[in-house]
């Protein structure tokens, strides 16, 4: 019974493919006129020439890499002597507004100095940036709208790190570091993850510079308000810092940027004691002392 029912199983499908043979071969030519075959024949070719197209198109976008290539192979600057963990925080830049033929090879390093208002940082900007090949663009970010939101934020460091940035700090010659001056309070606490994971991905070294004493700086700050009251030295800019050149020499280092005696036009002031500068000592002495900020009333300056 089986063997019966395959057998006839086998013959329904030759019958059956017999049958799609005849309607595929046969058919066509008898039924169809040459009208149709035409047809079909012209829609053959228009198939033929839209793969053409197509083909050329492909060849359009086979082109592009072959561009990225030459841009590649005009690129080999990687600094032969660069560890490998060094890599990530050395850019080339292609700047949109101009070219920067000359410089195309001098990798360039991406910085932040972060800090606080009255932090003697503007001091430290202008000392980094009296060095040929730095350039420090300043506050930035004390513009209200470049910092409304992250991607105000991002787009404006791009342009700044893609050396599309024209302030002051501009340079003619090689650019090695590009960075700028940011305050806390200028739209850095405020999206603090998205800006790390920002520099985190682009590679920026971030300087952090604060007072290591907090009193002094809240001095400062009065001092401050009140030279800006009185007459301002004439032809200089005050600063409230004082540090050491060795630790300058450290942030060149940082930045693997080649030593070279950096000056600044800053005019250290408030030098005297703290003890002498604040009216009602003794009632700050008093409310510090024995708290864990009684240090900051002895560090003093130590010239
Ligand atoms: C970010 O702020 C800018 C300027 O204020 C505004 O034009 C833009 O629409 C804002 N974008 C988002 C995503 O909020
Ligand atoms: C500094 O700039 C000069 C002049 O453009 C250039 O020759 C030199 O390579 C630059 N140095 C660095 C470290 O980029
Ligand atoms: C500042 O100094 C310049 C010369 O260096 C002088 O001409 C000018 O009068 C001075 N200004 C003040 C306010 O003293």
């Amino acid at each position: 019974m089986e063997e019966k029912g395959k057998e006839e199983k086998e013959k329904m499908i030759e019958e059956c493919c017999a049958l799609h043979k005849d309607a595929f071969i046969i058919k066509p030519t008898k039924r169809y006129p040459l009208v149709l075959l035409m047809a079909m024949l012209s829609l053959v070719m228009i198939v033929g020439i839209y793969i053409f197209s197509l083909c050329l198109k492909q060849g359009g976008i086979v082109a592009t890499p072959n561009q990225m290539k030459v841009s590649v192979t005009k690129r080999p600057c990687h600094h032969p002597t660069a560890a490998a963990s060094e890599i990530p925080y050395i850019h080339y830049p292609e700047p949109t507004t101009y070219s920067r033929e000359e410089c195309a090879c001098t990798p360039v390093r991406l910085f932040a100095i972060l800090s606080m208002q009255r932090s003697g940082s503007g001091w430290f900007e202008t000392l980094l940036n009296s060095h040929i090949n730095v350039s420090s663009n300043g506050e930035i970010f004390s513009v209200k709208v470049r910092r409304s939101n992250i991607s105000t934020i991002t787009s404006t460091l791009d342009k700044l790190y893609n050396l599309d940035w024209y302030s002051s700090a501009a340079k003619n010659e090689c650019t090695a570091a590009v960075g700028l001056k940011w305050m806390l309070n200028q739209g850095l606490m405020l999206h603090h993850n998205e800006i790390v994971e920002y520099f985190n991905r682009r590679g920026v070294s971030a300087i952090f510079l604060f007072r290591r004493n907090l009193l002094r700086r809240l001095v400062s700050i009065l001092a401050n308000t009140h030279d800006r009251d009185a007459k301002q030295l004439n032809g200089t800019h005050k600063a409230h810092v004082h540090s050491k050149n060795e630790k300058l020499m450290d942030v060149l280092d940082f930045l693997r940027l080649p030593k070279r005696k950096l000056s600044s036009q800053h005019v250290k002031i408030h030098t005297r004691p703290l003890a002498r500068q604040v009216e009602n000592w003794d009632d700050v002495y008093n409310a510090l002392k024995g708290t864990e900020f009684e240090r900051c009333l002895r560090a003093d300056y130590q010239v």
